[in-house]
C-alpha cells in the first residue's frame, strides 16, 4: 500500500498546547498508595513519594495532573486529607469499594506536583457535596491568608497559596455509576452556581464542566446541550472522556479508535457552538479531554471488591499493554493534536499502575509499559504549531467504523527551531504502507531522527523484567530526497519522524 501526505507551513490548526500532555492520578487501586506514594521505598522522600516515579513522570513529559478523581471525587471529603496524618480518618471509598486511609491529601499532592514539575488540575465533589465545600477547598488552596481555610493551609506548612488554575466541576455526573449522579438540568444548574461562586473568589480560574462520560451514553449530545445552556457564561471547557479496547479479536476496528475520537471531538465542539449561536454568545467553549486511554474494562482486574472486603489500595484496573495498544495510544495523541483548535487540555487516564504507562512493584522496581513510548516521544518533540495535512491514503474495512484511511498522521512545525515533526500510524493489520511526504513548503530540511514502534507480534507486552526489548527503533527506510520524505511503515505501527 502507498499513501501520500502534503505538509505545508501555511496550514496552521493552532498551537501545540503543553496541556495536551496531561495525566491523571486518582485515589483508585494502587495509583496513589504503592504508586506515587510508597514510604518504604528506597527512593521515597520525606512525604513518602517515590523518586523513581517522579523521574519516570518527568521522562514521560507530563504537563498537568488531574486529582483526586475520577469516580472517587464524588464521595470525597477533602478535609479528611489535611492536617496531621495520624489524626486523619479512614473512610469507605464507595466508588471503588475500598478503604481510603487519607495518608495523601491535597497538601501532599501539591508537594508531589511541585517536585515533579507538573501543573495540578483539581476536581471538586459535586456528587455528595455542593457549592460550599467547593468554595472551602478553593479558599484553602488559592487564598493567600487571613481566613479560616487559608490560615489552616498555612498552619499545615504551606505559607504560599497553591493558586490552582484549572478545576473540574465534578466528574462524569451523567453516569448511573456515579455517586450523586444527576440529570443534565440538575447538574447544569449546580455546575453554574458552583462556577459562579468560585469565580467570586478567583475570576481567573479555568473551569471544566462535565460533558458525557463517553460518546455511547444515551444522553450524549443532549447532555452537553442542556448543561452548557445552563452554565455557558460561567465555564471555559467541557470535558470529554473516552476509553478504547480490542474486543472479540477485532484488531482492525481497535486500530481505528482515533476515528471515534475525531468524531467525538467534532460532535462536542458542534454542540458547544450551537449553544453559543442560540445564546448569541461571543466566547467559545473548548474541550478538556480529561480522560482518554486504552482500557480493557471487561477484564477481572477492573472489577472492584465486594461485600465486607474494603481493602486499602487493591490491585484494580492494572491493564498490561501490548504493542497494538501503544499504536492506538499514539494515534489518539495524533487525533488530540489535530484538534488543538478545540481540545485545549487532555489527561491520559491514568499515570501509575491504574491503566497506566508507569508500573510499580511495592517497595521495588518501576517499569514502563508499551504505551509510555508514543506519549513520551510526542510530548518531547511536538512543538510550535500543529499543521493541517492533506492525506491521500488507501482505506481498510472495519466492522465498527466502516472504511477508514489506513494511514493517519499529523505534523507540527516549530518556526523558532525550524523543526518539523511528522507523527504517523499505519492501521493496517497486514500491510506495509510506503509513505511519501511532500515537504516542498520547507527549505533545507534533513532527517534528524526516524523511529517506529512495531513488532512482528503485536501482542507483545512489557514486564517488570523486560520493558525495553520492544521500544521505538530507528526506521532505516526514512529518506529525504528533493524535499520528499519516503519511509516504509510496518503494519500495526506508530512512527515519529523529526526533520530539521
Ligand atoms: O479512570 C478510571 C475511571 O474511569 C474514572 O474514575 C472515571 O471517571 C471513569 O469512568
Amino acid at each position: 500500500l502507498s499513501a501520500t501526505v502534503t505538509v505545508d507551513p501555511a496550514f496552521v490548526v493552532g498551537p501545540v498546547r503543553r496541556r495536551t500532555f496531561g495525566s491523571f492520578v486518582e485515589h483508585l487501586g494502587r495509583s496513589v498508595y504503592t504508586g506515587i506514594h510508597d514510604p518504604g521505598h528506597p527512593t521515597a522522600d520525606a512525604d513518602g513519594f517515590r523518586g523513581d516515579v517522579v523521574e519516570l513522570t518527568r521522562e514521560l513529559g507530563v504537563s498537568t495532573v488531574r486529582y483526586p478523581g475520577g469516580n472517587f471525587v464524588s464521595g470525597y471529603r477533602w478535609e479528611d486529607g489535611v492536617g496531621p496524618v495520624e489524626d486523619r480518618p479512614r473512610r469507605l471509598d464507595l466508588a471503588w469499594h475500598s478503604t481510603e486511609p487519607n495518608l495523601v491529601g491535597v497538601d501532599e499532592f501539591m508537594r508531589w506536583a511541585a517536585r515533579t514539575g507538573v501543573e495540578p488540575m483539581m476536581a471538586v465533589n459535586l456528587g455528595t457535596r455542593g457549592v460550599q465545600e467547593a468554595l472551602d477547598l478553593l479558599e484553602y488552596c488559592n487564598v493567600p491568608g487571613g481566613t479560616a481555610w487559608s490560615d489552616l493551609r498555612r498552619a499545615h506548612g504551606a505559607e504560599e497559596p497553591y493558586r490552582v488554575k484549572m478545576w473540574c466541576l465534578g466528574n462524569e455526573m451523567d453516569g448511573p455509576w456515579q455517586i450523586g449522579a444527576k440529570t443534565a438540568a440538575e447538574y447544569g444548574r449546580l455546575a453554574a452556581e458552583t462556577a459562579r461562586a468560585m469565580r467570586m473568589i478567583d475570576p481567573d480560574l479555568e473551569l471544566v464542566v462535565c460533558g458525557s462520560s463517553n460518546s455511547g451514553m444515551p444522553t450524549f449530545g443532549a447532555w452537553e446541550h442542556t448543561v452548557l445552556t445552563e452554565a455557558y457564561e460561567h465555564v471555559d471547557h467541557v470535558s470529554a472522556h473516552a476509553y478504547y479496547w480490542e474486543s472479540d479479536g477485532d484488531l482492525a476496528s481497535f486500530l481505528a479508535s482515533a476515528v471515534d475520537m475525531d468524531h467525538f471531538v467534532d460532535s462536542v465542539a458542534a454542540t458547544a457552538d450551537a449553544v453559543r449561536a442560540a445564546g448569541k454568545r461571543s466566547k467559545f467553549i473548548n474541550i478538556s479531554f480529561d480522560e482518554w486511554n486504552v482500557w480493557y474494562q471487561k477484564r477481572a482486574e477492573s472489577r472492584p471488591p465486594s461485600g465486607d472486603d474494603w481493602p486499602v489500595a487493591p490491585v484494580l484496573l492494572e491493564d498490561r499493554y501490548n504493542v497494538a495498544d501503544a499504536v492506538v495510544v499514539g494515534n489518539l495523541l495524533i487525533s488530540l493534536l489535530r484538534h488543538t483548535d478545540r481540545v485545549h487540555a487532555a489527561s491520559q487516564a491514568q499515570l501509575v499502575n491504574v491503566i497506566a504507562p508507569i508500573m510499580t512493584e511495592p517497595g521495588g522496581r518501576s517499569w514502563k509499559q508499551t504505551i509510555f513510548h508514543p506519549f513520551a516521544l510526542t510530548s518531547r518533540h511536538a512543538a510550535g504549531e500543529v499543521l493541517r495535512l492533506a492525506i491521500d491514503s488507501p482505506t481498510t474495512g472495519t466492522a465498527r467504523f466502516g472504511e477508514v484511511p489506513v494511514l493517519d498522521a499529523v505534523a507540527t512545525h516549530d518556526a523558532e527551531t525550524g523543526e518539523v515533526v511528522v507523527l504517523a500510524t499505519n492501521r493496517s493489520v497486514t500491510d506495509e504502507v510506503t509513505l511519501d511526504v511532500d515537504l516542498r513548503g520547507f527549505a533545507g530540511l534533513r532527517v534528524v531522527e526516524a523511529l517506529t514502534l512495531s513488532n512482528p507480534d503485536h501482542t507483545w507486552t512489557a514486564t517488570a523484567d523486560d520493558d525495553s526489548s520492544v521500544v521505538p527503533r530507528t526506521n532505516g527506510s526514512a529518506r529525504l530526497t528533493d524535499a520528499r520524505l519516503g519511509a516504509v511503515l510496518p503494519p500495526v505501527s506508530w512512527s515519529i519522524v523529526r526533520l530539521g
